[in-house]
């Protein structure tokens, strides 16, 4: 990839990863994704704001050779995770000189996970900063954005804040600012529920104290920079809120019918109450789709048949995951058909402890849904749209 300049002082050196499909073999890349890392030219010392992933290595160093960067006074890691930090042990070794700038937390992950030796970091928190000469770099400690150790840089004479994965986005693409604010929205909602909506508290205390900042630029670790800032800032006031929409998603899975039927007659239910809704097969789901809707839901209805004794397996793996990124959801139930016994309503109520939501009366059925179903449904939808009504903190 090139290197190219963000300002007079400061350049992107960073990897566009086009191919790469999935993250920690867990997060679908559906359009790739990058590895931010910035360069910055103070006048008299020098920066790296994180590193690449180590499967880049070669190019990262490229892109450093390229811009003829010949001395580095001070690497940044404002985070450990691999594909940030993942160059570094290599980097150490063509800058002798460079000091590692990290939290201490930082430093302890890096020497458990790439041998760093504690000697080459000079531990920072927030309200610690370095002088480049005519730039400076102050550090803002952010534990749990998404790891315990990180942290944000923010440069005063550019206004820039390097936000760590906070803010960011996994898409490749050669915009080196965002150009397609739709579909910056989109990718960026679906990588926030994914990988930030479980640090939601930790995020709203940062984005107050970002406010007595003056912050023009987001410089995120992944995806396209961001400016006016106040286009992903303006997005996470609403993510982060304790305000939901008007909407039920209902993950569903079906074997021999029932169940979808019951998912049709719920959906055309509440339609007809002016409650939006979304029906979403997850046999081989999309989680990153499906953490996507998870973020402003007001409702989450689990369909599922029974197998055997319990939820069928799709399901089990959707409520675990939902339960990992605790969905700001207000309502919840479940719906769906069993043949002769099980336990499925309680082994799904059991799953979902982190998701506060007040559980609404199931409907679970054996067999065949018939009228009485449609009757149950009916009160199901019923309560939800007042329920939705009532509420004030669900919106639209
Ligand atoms: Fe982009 Fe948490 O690493």
């Amino acid at each position: 990839m090139a290197v190219r300049q963000i300002s007079e002082h400061i350049f992107a050196v960073g990897i566009i990863d086009w191919d790469r499909r999935i993250f920690d073999e867990l997060v679908p890349l559906p359009e790739g994704t990058s590895y931010n890392s910035y360069f910055i030219k103070g006048s008299e010392k020098t920066a790296l704001i994180d590193t690449a992933d180590p499967s880049r290595e070669e190019e990262f160093i490229g892109n450093l050779i390229k811009l003829g960067i010949n001395r580095l006074d001070y690497i940044v890691v404002n985070h450990a995770e691999q594909d940030h930090a993942g160059c570094l042990p290599m980097l150490l070794e063509l800058f002798p000189g460079a000091k590692v700038c990290c939290t201490q937390k930082c430093q302890e992950l890096l020497s458990l996970l790439l041998d760093v030796p504690a000697q080459r970091c000079q531990i920072v928190t927030s309200g610690d900063s370095v002088n480049l000469g005519n730039r400076t770099l102050a550090f803002i400690s952010a534990p749990w954005v998404h790891w315990p150790e990180t942290m944000m840089t923010y440069c005063p004479e550019e206004e820039m804040l390097f936000s760590c994965d906070l803010f960011g986005s996994h898409y490749a693409t050669s915009d080196l600012f965002v150009q397609d604010m739709a579909r910056e929205e989109i990718l960026a909602k679906r990588y926030y529920g994914e990988i930030m909506m479980p640090f939601r508290s930790s995020i709203v205390k940062y984005m107050a104290d970002l406010k007595e900042k003056k912050i023009a630029v987001i410089a995120p670790s992944h995806g396209p920079l961001i400016r006016p800032a106040s286009l992903i800032l303006d997005l996470y006031e609403q993510w982060t809120s304790d305000q939901v929409k008007n909407f039920v998603l209902i993950p569903y899975v079906s074997m021999h019918g029932s169940t979808s039927q019951m998912v049709n007659t719920l959906t055309e239910l509440l339609l007809e109450r002016g409650v939006g809704v979304k029906p979403f097969k997850v046999t081989s789901p999309d989680s990153g789709a499906l953490a996507m809707e998870l973020v402003d839901a007001a409702t989450v209805i689990f369909a599922t048949p029974t197998v055997l004794f319990g939820p069928h397996p799709d399901m089990v793996s959707v409520a675990y995951l939902a339960n990992l990124i605790k969905p700001k959801t207000r309502y919840a139930s479940i719906i769906g058909s069993y043949g002769w016994g099980g336990k499925t309503v309680e082994t799904l109520k059991s799953m979902i402890p982190h998701i506060k939501a007040e559980l609404l009366s199931p409907v679970y059925i054996q067999g065949a849904p018939g009228e009485k179903t449609r009757a149950d449904l009916q009160a199901l939808a019923d309560l939800i749209a007042v329920k939705h009504r009532e509420d004030s903190l669900v919106i639209g």
